[in-house]
């Protein structure tokens, strides 16, 4: 399993299907206590350290909340503006000092590789809560526990990735745990924001064929899940090519009508799901934000402890 041999979670190419699989099971045995129907302490007397340089909402609560619904503590700063790099620590020097205070570190950058660069620097356990445009491997496992729990199943699916998928770093993590479970998928994004080349030559050496398409209409009939994601303003080098394909995609109940699919986002959305899809059978991203929960408690449990006595 997982903590016998890999102290991080930095790319969710670090992790084997077996330890996917394993990670999802413990999650289950999480749900109660999540949901607050069960108590547990199993944490107790531990601290997990919280380095968010880059905004979030949902990983980071949900990994305090994960923290928290297990009896441990949880400490770090929610921005670099209150940390003593405004004062020019480097992140080096930070993180030892964070490790040196908990257990295990979450971190998120706008830097790609900013968490392997910590994770090569400290001995504590390391999760990569998102690292510029490269990988989110923590929102895979959640977004494969919501397939699991809402479809269930992880395989014999047919998923399509749709939005942002050149800077989306769920979508690229997501896509190499899809093709682990030998899931088909189909890629739809403006011709700018395709899925970046690395992504695809290794899908490729992994034997899994990907449609690439603009129309999203094309893919409709044949997927279980639509994965919406936003065009993520923040990532683009000149403002004037977000403007013109912002707005590329809209999920509402005209296009959704007569399908047999689920939607799912990482969230946050700005304009690509319309609310009307919200409060329908459609309309799953509330749930699988939910999930962050229960996911984020059996990885705490796996690295840190491993107790197994949920
Ligand atoms: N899904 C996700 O990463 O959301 P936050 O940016 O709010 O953490």
């Amino acid at each position: 399993m997982v903590v016998n041999h890999q102290k991080d979670i930095i790319s969710i190419k670090d992790l084997s299907k077996k330890d996917i699989d394993y990670i999802l099971k413990v999650a289950e045995k999480m749900e109660p206590i999540a949901r607050s129907k069960k108590r547990s302490t199993v944490l107790g007397g531990k601290m997990l350290g919280m380095l968010f340089y880059e905004p979030s909402t949902r990983t980071r609560i949900s990994f305090e909340t994960a923290m928290k619904r297990l009896g441990g503590s949880t400490i770090g700063f929610l921005e670099a503006g209150v940390s003593s790099a405004t004062k020019g620590e480097n992140l080096h020097d930070t993180a030892k000092i964070i490790s040196e205070y908990a257990d295990a570190i979450v971190i998120r950058h706008n830097m790609e590789g900013a968490a392997r660069y910590v994770a090569d620097s400290v001995d504590v356990p390391v999760i990569n809560a998102g690292d510029g445009a490269g990988q989110h491997p923590t929102q895979t496992l959640l977004d494969l526990y919501t397939m699991k729990r809402i479809v269930g199943k992880t395989k014999d699916l047919h998923v399509s990735l749709v939005g942002d998928l050149k800077y989306g770093r769920t979508v690229h993590s997501l896509a190499y745990a899809l093709a682990m479970f030998g899931v088909d998928m189909s890629f739809i994004s403006p011709r700018e924001l395709r899925m970046p080349k690395d992504v695809l030559h290794d899908l490729s050496k992994l034997g899994v064929s990907v449609e690439e398409t603009e129309n999203i209409n094309s893919v409709l009939d044949k997927s279980d899940v639509l994965y919406v994601t936003r065009i993520q303003k923040e990532r683009f080098p000149d403002p004037e090519e977000y403007s013109k394909i912002k707005d590329a995609y809209m999920i509402d109940l005209k296009l959704l009508k007569g399908t047999d699919l689920i939607v799912m986002h990482p969230l946050p959305r700005v304009n690509e799901i319309a609310y009307e899809v919200d409060n329908t059978p459609y309309g799953r991203y509330f749930e699988q934000a939910f999930y962050g929960v229960p996911v984020r408690m059996a990885i705490l449990d796996l690295l840190i402890k491993n107790s197994e006595e949920i």
